[in-house]
């Protein structure tokens, strides 16, 4: 089968490799008929995640069509069409049973979570073409892809929904939505957003249904600005104003109730502090770029909370812990326990409360996805959300 792998920094290819196989009874195979490329999938990109191989098939949202499942899958039937969670979860264990799926303690496979208990104390769950640390599961950026608990994570999707308008379930709609959730909305809040990317796009649109009364997005793209605009936020860029204050004034005063860093890792910008984290990121000697979070953080009011959905993967410098535990806020973060958000948010969809094809600006043939990868890194103000479809000729134009 063809598929896109990743061989360094910035250099992805799709190449042929072996077709996925069926290798435990839960598993199942699915025909890709929609992939999309993640800002997650730009840390890899940009190789500041660790444990990536050269050869490792990316991508973790996408969906399609069942074409055979293993003799334990209770749930799935061949020709079934499915949308398939980024994070892999046994829907057993401990943490499964508390609905903490991104925390499943039997999807990561021993020997690779070994270091993410280093990393982390504890092992990380399994996710989908998100290097080794994380299971070094061949992602869904191909025209096959073997799921294991199949019976756990796909959602069945209705006939009459395109795939454009549900495939954003894999991912970034949920990520979104706990985002916002874990802002503990109450009547009459701001909650300002760092980051009118996907993620930060769908944050703004779950606080705003959530009862925000105010939701106030941060970001440098215009076009990504307007877009935040037009789903009812207040914007700032930060090339032109003094975030802090402007918040300030936007708030009375008193400063937003809730903030959200959609950035993670590889925050813009050339604030002193950014710099400086440029700077100790070249020579390895902090793994992350952590601007937003410090500035989300600061400007956040006393009592506030802090939502990060952002990915963060190992070490900052100069987090401003003093801030965070004198003004008594609640930090609350995590890889996103998708599969809990669901059956709720195909509802949303279904009645058109949340609009998620909005957002896609490039459709392409899964050939073209090193194209898609340049663009989405390289040109992020119109660039806000590419679709691959594996079924798609090479030839074929984009749309
Ligand atoms: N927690 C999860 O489960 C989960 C799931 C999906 C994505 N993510 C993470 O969420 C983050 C956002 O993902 P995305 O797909 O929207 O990425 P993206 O790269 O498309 O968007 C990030 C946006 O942040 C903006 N930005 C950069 N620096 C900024 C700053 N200093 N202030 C304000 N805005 C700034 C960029 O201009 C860009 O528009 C990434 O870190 C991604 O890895 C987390
Ligand atoms: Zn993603
Ligand atoms: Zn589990």
């Amino acid at each position: 089968m063809r598929a896109l792998t990743w061989q360094g920094k910035k250099d992805v290819r799709v190449e042929t490799v072996p077709d996925p196989e069926i290798v435990n009874p839960r598993d199942a195979i699915i025909k890709v008929t929609s992939t999309a490329i993640c800002g997650s999938d730009l840390h890899l990109y940009d190789g500041v995640i660790p444990t990536l191989m050269a050869g490792d098939i990316l991508g973790h949202e996408f969906m399609g069509e069942v074409v055979e499942v293993g003799r334990g899958n209770g749930k799935l039937k061949k020709g079934d069409r499915v949308v398939v969670p980024f994070v892999i979860a046994c829907g057993k264990c401990f943490y499964c049973q508390k609905q903490q799926f991104s925390a499943c303690d039997n999807s990561n496979p021993a020997d690779k979570a070994d270091m993410s208990e280093t990393l982390y104390g504890y092992q990380s769950s399994g996710l989908f073409g998100y290097a080794h640390l994380t299971g070094g599961y061949p992602g869904g950026q191909a025209e096959y892809v073997r799921v294991p608990f199949s019976d756990v994570g796909p959602i069945k999707v209705p006939e009459d929904m395109e795939d454009d308008e549900v495939l954003f379930l894999s991912d970034i709609l949920p990520t979104g939505w706990m985002a916002a959730e874990n802002c503990e909305i109450e009547k009459g809040d701001t909650v300002a957003v760092w980051g009118c990317g996907p993620v930060g796009l769908f944050a703004i649109q779950s606080a705003l249904i959530m009862g925000a009364h105010q939701v106030i997005a941060i970001d440098h793209y215009p076009h990504r600005l307007e877009l935040a605009k037009q789903l009812g936020a207040k914007v700032i860029n930060f090339r032109d104003a003094n975030v802090y204050q402007a918040l300030i004034e936007m708030t009375g005063g008193i400063g937003p109730d809730a903030v959200i860093d959609a950035v993670g890792m590889e925050s813009h910008g050339f604030a002193f502090d950014n710099i400086y984290d440029y700077a100790k990121q070249t020579m390895k000697l902090e793994t992350d770029r952590p601007h937003a979070l410090r500035q989300a953080i600061f400007a956040c009011r006393k009592g506030g909370r802090v939502s990060v959905p952002g990915v963060y993967g190992g070490f900052v410098d100069k987090f401003p812990l003093g801030a965070l535990m004198e003004k008594g806020l609640t930090l609350r973060t995590g890889q996103t326990h998708v599969q809990k958000y669901l059956p709720m948010l195909l509802d949303l969809i279904r009645d058109k409360k949340v609009n998620t094809t909005f957002l896609i600006s490039h459709r392409l043939p899964l050939e073209k996805a090193p194209e898609g990868y340049r663009k989405f890194s390289q040109e992020q103000n119109e660039t806000t959300k590419i679709v691959l479809k594996p079924g798609w000729e090479a030839a074929s134009q984009a749309q």
